[in-house]
């Protein structure tokens, strides 16, 4: 073992990783491009944007660029009583392009204190006006982060387990879609007959009717730590239709979503209704630096905007709206706005959708799901579909040792890559997926 490696493993301690599985942390050298490169030499195509947040590459030198000019200028200031140019521009960027019912930016630090902070907004909404409706609702499996509020409203597992005590109660739907294939889950076609979005449905209406439910947060079509699990536009519109009549304030976690991975700049463009507040991080930085954004409609803010100091919005860290991570994320705008990128975004999804139809006819697969530039297989094992299906574990070790790294969600295999990733690479990948399920369950 090398000695970064050892030292890691006697100081560092890693997210989600068993500690039966530290020993087999990577030392990294550099990363360029879709390729990580380890201490010794090793190239690693990462098929997985490094948990889905590098878009263009590592080490583009164009955010680098924009990273060393603004360190050499502001490299962080107070966001209390002071602003700076970053947060301005990319404010008003941001603005340009999110639904057209969002008027402000409320910025932190990742996806967890997006979400966070959205539901703080909906809570405080409805306090400052003397409103009684304290009841949230999320969908079962979702996903929103590690803080306490994000994991209250996120599904209730193992993960959980030990936080269940003090998570705030929480109403969780079902998931709106059948598991069959052809389903509602397996295209972004609603299937008509779905009885169990009917149902679901139904149940939202009920819990609505009550007048208590103050709001409903949600992944918008695709749910990302629960397996790559997907519902069509017209059922999300249904519930957001329910809420919209029944004065629910809807929260969208495009932080997996957001910034083209569904193949639109946001997942909420498939729908008709629009979300009240939206969530994002991930690809917000292009990949590069932590950076959180809640943004809100202007009725959402009216409701904070008072002479009493008590209907503040009391709620801030130590390096909101930090300079650097601002300036990251307006280069990689200025990448992802290309009509280059936007190319890149539609082959990446032509290239993914087509793979899923093949896999389609393979036995060894449950269900191909595709949207956008997102493909993910339920790989049949004789255990449930589940984040603790130890596939996983086998999973990832044949696709490093092969050279890329892809990271299962249990057996659900993901390949979600940046968008610079060329065909022939994908087609590598296609090919690495291929032999794996031929040789483990055979052709
Ligand atoms: C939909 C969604 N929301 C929130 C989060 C939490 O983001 P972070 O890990 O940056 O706190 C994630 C992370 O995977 C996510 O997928």
């Amino acid at each position: 073992m090398d000695s970064l490696a050892h030292k890691d493993q006697q100081y560092i301690w890693h997210p989600f990783t068993p500690y039966t599985e530290v020993s087999k942390v990577i030392p990294l050298s550099h990363a360029q491009g879709v390729y990580l490169y380890t201490a010794e030499g090793r190239e690693i195509l990462d098929a997985i944007s490094s948990w889905w947040v590098n878009l263009h590459g590592h080490s583009h030198p164009h955010i680098a660029q924009s990273l060393a000019t603004q360190a050499l200028k502001l490299e962080h200031v107070i966001f209390a009583g002071f602003t700076h140019e970053p947060a301005v521009t990319l404010a008003e960027r941001l603005l340009a392009i999110l639904p057209d019912n969002q008027e402000k930016i409320f910025y932190s630090d990742n996806g967890s204190t997006a979400c966070e902070v959205g539901i703080k907004m909906a809570f405080q909404y409805w306090h400052n006006q003397g409103i009684r409706k304290p009841r949230i609702v999320a969908l079962d499996g979702g996903y929103h982060g590690d803080t306490f509020g994000a994991m209250s409203v996120g599904d209730r597992s193992p993960f959980s387990a030990p936080f269940d005590p003090y998570l705030f109660e929480v109403y969780h739907l079902p998931f709106p879609t059948c598991s069959q294939s052809p389903c509602c889950g397996a295209s972004q076609t609603h299937h008509q007959d779905c009885a169990r979005a009917a149902q679901v449905i139904a149940e939202f209406e009920t819990l609505a009717a009550t007048g208590e439910v103050g709001a409903f947060i949600y992944e918008p079509l695709i749910q990302g730590a629960s397996g790559m699990r997907m519902y069509s536009p017209e059922i999300l519109d249904k519930l957001l239709g329910i809420a919209a009549r029944y004065d629910i304030i809807t929260i969208a976690d495009e932080v997996m979503t957001g910034f083209g991975r569904t193949g639109k700049l946001f997942a909420s463009e498939y729908c008709t209704l629009k979300p009240d507040i939206l969530c994002l991080s991930k690809g917000l930085t292009g990949g590069t630096l932590a950076l959180g954004v809640t943004s809100c409609t202007g009725r959402i803010f009216e409701a904070f905007k008072a002479a009493e100091l008590a209907k503040t919005f009391f709620h801030g860290h130590s390096f909101t709206a930090n300079p650097l991570a601002c300036a990251a994320a307006n280069a990689s705008l200025d990448l992802l706005l290309t009509a280059n990128c936007q190319r890149d975004i539609e082959r990446i999804s032509a290239k993914q959708a087509a793979f899923a139809q093949t896999m389609r006819q393979h036995p060894a697969i449950r269900q191909a799901r595709h949207f956008g530039t997102i493909v993910a297989l339920e790989i049949d094992t004789d255990r449930e579909t589940s984040y603790f299906n130890e596939a996983r574990s086998w999973l990832y070790d044949y696709f490093l040792s092969k050279d890329i790294l892809l990271r299962p969600l249990g057996n659900v295999l993901y390949v979600l890559p940046p968008y610079i990733i060329t065909n022939e690479e994908l087609e590598r990948i296609y090919r690495v997926i291929g032999q794996l399920l031929d040789e483990r369950f055979g052709a």
